[in-house]
């Protein structure tokens, strides 16, 4: 979808136009008179329209053209309602069939949320339909008209920062919602690649092969990738603006999850494409940091493997002596995500980063616990010093993080008689041990672990949110980094 900014008064040339609706108020036009709907200006009286946040109403003008009344909802607009007016709107037009439309901006408008709203909603994965008339319909052209004396130049600023960041997170939609035999380790490695290339020279990405890997001994990551013949890659991307601070994020890159010797039952095992959301959410980050023009320096690590059954796959009962020289009892091959994340997390710190944020589709328990609409997040002292920058771009951003505790009396649950850590903690708590497992390998750098099990995919659609994979984590990773 393209977007463009305009300052004129004529409505000439537009066939569909958008205007918003506080509730039960007068409509936002920025100043315009709209001589073909007088009627526009009065609120609505019969109140089939009340201008509910997301509620729409076509109505018509002499023109032949259509007006999509577009509801706001109750008292002061804030980014959630911009992003969701926009998406109804969005959706409601591009339902009819409609590809072009003219979106009358009030002066208060927020421009950069209005359209994340218009870009983001609507979204499906439709790569491999080949009926045309079932493929993706999307308004391909929107054009805000701004009011009289409104600044173009920085609307301008806004709309390039939204269609960035919008970038990033279709990227990580894209990547998510590509099935196992389309995407696996080594075309999220190609990915980087092609993102680096994509930046001028801002983004580095180096690519470490199984060679590579077994000499600088990520055992962990190389044990977990042995049961598949789409060997394991371990993404390194660096984006130095000569910043202040170092962000270290780390995403989760199982590109399909069986569960391996200690596999998963077949219903719903076909979900396990979305085992990598962690890792899109970072390459999806990293597509949209530069043009928007972060001021820190942000290192991306994914390990990338498959978690497979097979002759040479690692069973349980393996010990594994990881990266960072801590060995880990393998009590079951599906808790295969935090084994690959020790060695990336120990190799994080390499970097010498003021906090690493790891993301992962780690636990079960994770959806259980907060459904899909919330992320979890758990971190060492270091790391709950940011939870409430963290907290706040979730709510900015409409990604909910919520900590759960990491209290030292879980610890006990993951100690093994034969190794320093075991990699399960039972079924009660299991996206807290998981995160005292992770916290091994973290320390002593300051630290927070993000469980994006259920807000990463969902079977049902809302507001920006598609069915299947959402690319959760992109816009909260942005958002904090402007609080960073
Ligand atoms: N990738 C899964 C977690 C998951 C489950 C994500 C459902 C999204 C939806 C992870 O690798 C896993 O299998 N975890 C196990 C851990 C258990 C064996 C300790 C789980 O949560 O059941
Ligand atoms: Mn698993
Ligand atoms: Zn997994």
């Amino acid at each position: 979808m393209r977007v463009g900014v305009k300052v004129q008064k004529s409505l000439d040339g537009f066939e569909n136009f958008i205007v918003l609706f506080p509730k039960g108020g007068k409509p936002k036009l920025g100043g315009r008179r709209i001589p073909e709907r007088k009627d526009l200006e009065n609120p609505i009286e019969l109140g089939d329209f009340k201008g509910e946040l997301g509620e729409t109403q076509l109505i018509y003008d002499r023109k032949n053209r259509r007006w999509l009344l577009t509801g706001l909802g109750d008292g002061p607009a804030g980014p959630r309602e911009w992003r969701d007016a926009a998406a109804a709107a969005q959706k409601a037009l591009a339902g009819l069939g409609v590809k072009q439309a003219a979106f009358l901006l009030p002066a208060d408008a927020d421009i950069f949320e209005l359209v994340t709203g218009l870009m983001l909603s609507g979204y499906t994965y439709d790569r491999f339909i080949s009926d045309p008339s079932k493929k993706n319909r999307h308004l391909s052209k929107v054009t805000l008209l701004l009011p009289e004396k409104a600044d173009r130049n920085a609307a301008n600023r806004e709309r390039k920062r939204a269609e960035a960041q919008a970038a990033g997170v279709l990227l990580a939609r894209d990547l998510m919602n590509a099935p196992g035999n389309v995407a696996g380790p080594a075309f999220l490695a190609k990915t980087a690649l092609d993102i680096a290339k994509a930046s001028g020279g801002r983004i580095t990405a180096r690519i470490k092969k199984r060679k590579q890997l077994e000499k600088e001994n990520f055992a962990a990551l190389l044990t977990v990738g042995r049961g598949s013949r789409n060997e394991p890659h371990l993404i390194e991307l660096e984006y130095n603006p000569k910043g202040k601070r170092t962000l270290a994020l780390v995403g989760k890159g199982i590109t399909f999850d069986s569960g391996g010797i200690s596999i998963k039952p077949s219903a719903a095992m076909d979900e396990m494409k979305y085992d990598m959301g962690g890792a899109a959410a970072v390459l999806g980050t990293f597509r949209a940091l530069a043009e928007m023009k972060i001021p820190h320096r942000v290192v991306g690590i994914v390990p990338t493997c498959e978690n497979m059954p097979g002759g040479d796959a690692y069973r349980p009962g393996d010990i594994i002596v990881s990266r960072s020289g801590l060995s880990i009892d393998v009590m079951n091959t599906d808790a295969e995500g935090r084994i690959i994340l020790a060695d990336a997390l120990d190799y994080a710190k390499e970097f010498e980063p003021e906090l690493i944020v790891d993301v992962a589709t780690l636990t079960g328990a994770c959806v259980v616990a907060l459904g899909h609409e919330t992320a979890a997040i758990l971190g060492n002292e270091g790391g709950e010093a940011w939870y409430g920058k963290l907290r706040d771009s979730g709510f900015h951003t409409g990604e909910y993080v919520w900590p759960m505790p990491m209290f030292d009396e879980y610890d006990y649950l993951i100690e093994s008689p034969v190794a320093d850590v075991r990699n399960t903690g039972g079924r009660n708590g299991g996206t807290i041990t998981a995160a005292k497992f992770l916290q091994r390998f973290a320390d002593p750098s300051p630290w927070v672990h993000v469980d994006i099990a259920g807000a990463a995919y969902c079977g049902k659609e809302r507001g920006l949110r598609p069915t299947g994979g959402n690319g959760f984590g992109v816009r909260l990773f942005l958002d904090f980094l402007g609080r960073f």
